[in-house]
């Protein structure tokens, strides 16, 4: 499985909106490396009619439309066919909180086929026969799945092997296990002195322990200023 590459599928209304920001810096030195494969497949290429008709009204009324079962279906099946192991991850504001351990599973398997909706959503009979998991990634509505599909794919691609060089270490960072779930503690270059603010002392001391004491410290203090509930987790 890991000795062929990532494959990253996109089933979309919009498949010119991909790689986008992946095809640049570290995500897109690593697909032009052949690290791994971006396809986007448009969902209209699978509707039946002369109009090319993705989406119908709700049953049971409502505003907004819905897409199709059987179109979205068939774009499922045709994604599946090449990487019939890979997860289908519907992105929907009702999905599961997106997280590094998502990012990390995923990238371990030989790919992901990422399901974007629009509209009011998607018929529920194909996302109960047809997806392995429902993913959000934060509790605000966007437009369509496009958009949240970028940090998910940027998250994940950054894990496979080789992906990230030495200089972009994936060693101590938030949510890593060497920083024990805490996110990051802060970082200082040149100059030592800037606007009256100088780097922390200790941080020039050379002395190993002490540096690792003061960062596990700052790391603490950050977490529980910005997100407590990653200490209740420990
Ligand atoms: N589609 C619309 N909003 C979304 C969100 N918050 N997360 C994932 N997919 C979405």
């Amino acid at each position: 499985m890991s000795s062929s590459i990532f494959k990253a599928h996109i089933l979309t209304l919009f498949p010119e909106l991909f790689p986008g920001p992946m095809g640049h810096s570290i995500t897109g030195r690593a697909l032009s490396e052949g690290k791994w494969s971006c396809t986007a497949t448009d969902i209209r290429d699978f509707a039946t009619d002369k109009r090319k008709t993705v989406d119908d009204t709700p049953y049971g009324g409502g505003a907004g439309m819905v897409m199709r079962a059987d179109v979205v279906a068939e774009a499922i099946e045709h994604a599946k066919k090449e990487t019939p192991n890979a997860p289908v991850v519907f992105m929907t504001p009702t999905g599961t909180p997106f997280n590094q351990g998502m990012a990390n599973r995923w990238a371990a398997g030989e790919g992901v086929i990422l399901l974007c909706g629009h509209y009011e959503g998607i018929d529920q009979r194909v996302l109960d026969a047809l997806v392995d998991e429902e993913v959000s990634i934060g509790d605000y509505v966007l437009t369509g799945g496009e958009i949240a599909v970028y940090p998910v794919l940027d998250a994940t691609i950054r894990q496979l092997p080789g992906v990230l060089g030495n200089d972009e270490t994936l060693a101590e960072e938030s949510f890593s296990p060497a920083l024990e779930g805490l996110l990051e503690y802060p970082h200082y270059t040149r100059p030592e002195e800037w606007r009256g603010q100088t780097v922390p002392e200790v941080l020039k001391s050379g002395h190993h322990a002490k540096i690792d004491a003061w960062r596990k410290e700052q790391s603490i203090a950050k977490t529980q200023k910005v997100r407590p509930e990653l200490l209740k987790k420990k």
